[in-house]
């Protein structure tokens, strides 16, 4: 019998429903050439319906969506909405409702897209990014003393527990190990293949001056390190990470962080890629429900020309499918995206060469 699966879409605001249904399109596509069925409902959640109802997301609605084998999410704000009500609201609800505790950022430059970093190709930019999704500076913990005086203090708490960092942690290890044990990563020099080594992580953090946050992600980094003798690891600041993003990404296998550093490292990243037009996402329960979003966001002043770029939403679906176990529809997918892009003549909003269907279109057809 054939699988089946049962998908929670929210296609959000701005260019996020323009983005989700090419990647719907494409989803569509392999199920039928690889036989499994999906079943989607779809949710209005976002700006639109706050502007209309009033209604954000209720602890009801997030947890209804536990029910799910996932969630397609297109983008979540809205420029009429004061920042941070839909960005809390929904996404970031989202995350710790469902305790997606992992946000994995895959970084990787195809052939033939432009890139700001001179003289690179793809061999040169193909890393992975583990951010915490749950804690640090996104728990909301702070307060306003002496709020609207001349004397106030505002503060932003980064918070962490022992048990927090440690499940980020291990899940990376095990991603890296994972993903590397019929390929070893081909940064490796021969010494460090012969020594056994198949991948490297890097932890990405602030100990000079973050003397508790950081302390800790560091003393638990060394000790879950001991469980992987196979993968190299070190260090790096998260200041010296951007440098070395820019001057030598060659360097990076897997790269885990915080919450915060995650988020400002990986919209670098994204650009080192080619682009938001092509930066997938997940957020990451492995033992409950993921949500798959890409990195983007809703582009509103290019929504509902057909100009955005679909590929990040297409190469987040294709993500979902590798999470649910379909591993030859998604690498099918991941295929075609590389064919399509071939075609086109940008990565950048309205600069494809084709309208935002179109790329859909190409990438669908090349799959059947
Ligand atoms: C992201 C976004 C979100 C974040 C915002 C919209 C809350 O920037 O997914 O990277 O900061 O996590
Ligand atoms: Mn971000």
């Amino acid at each position: 019998m054939s699988n089946k699966y049962k998908i929670a879409v929210i296609p959000g605001d701005g260019t996020g429903p323009e983005v989700i249904r090419e990647g719907l399109k494409v989803i569509d596509a392999v199920s039928k050439k690889y036989k499994f069925n999906i079943k989607y409902d779809r949710y209005d959640y976002g700006g639109q319906r706050y502007i209309d109802t009033g209604k954000i997301l209720s602890d009801r609605e997030a947890e209804d969506l536990k029910k799910y084998d996932a969630i397609y999410l297109g983008g979540i704000g809205h420029p009429d909405v004061k920042p941070g009500i839909l960005e809390k609201g929904i996404l970031l609800k989202l995350r710790f409702d469902l305790d997606q505790y992992i946000n994995l950022r895959p970084v990787k430059l195809y052939e033939n897209i432009k890139t700001p970093i001179k003289n690179a190709g793809p061999e040169d930019v193909d890393f992975t990014v583990i951010r915490e999704n749950t804690g640090g500076l996104y728990t909301g913990i702070g307060e306003f003393k002496n709020k609207g005086t001349k004397d106030e203090v505002a503060v932003q708490s980064m918070v962490y527990s022992r048990r927090q960092v440690e499940r980020c942690v291990r899940f990376a290890f095990e991603y890296i190990k994972n993903m590397h044990k019929a390929n070893p990563w081909k940064g490796l020099t021969a010494e460090e293949k012969e020594k056994g080594y198949i991948g490297k992580l890097t932890l990405c953090g602030k100990t000079n001056v973050l003397t508790y946050a950081y302390d800790l992600w560091e003393r638990v980094f060394n000790k879950v390190a001991r469980d992987y003798r196979s993968i190299i690891t070190n260090y790096i600041h998260v200041d010296a990470i951007c440098i070395y993003m820019v001057e030598n990404p060659k360097i990076f296998d897997g790269i885990v962080t915080g919450n915060m550093f995650g988020d400002i490292i990986t919209d670098l990243a994204a650009v080192i890629q080619g682009g938001m037009g092509v930066a997938p996402s997940g957020n990451l329960n492995p033992e409950g429900v993921s949500m798959f979003e890409p990195v983007h966001g809703t582009a509103p002043d290019f929504a509902g020309k057909g100009v955005i770029n679909p590929v990040a939403a297409i190469l987040t679906a294709q993500m979902m499918l590798n999470h649910l176990g379909e591993i030859n529809a998604a690498a099918d997918i991941e295929k075609s995206v590389k064919n399509t892009i071939k075609r086109m003549k940008s990565m950048q909003v309205g600069e494809m060469g084709y309208t935002t269907s179109e790329v859909g279109d190409l990438i669908t057809e090349d799959i059947s």
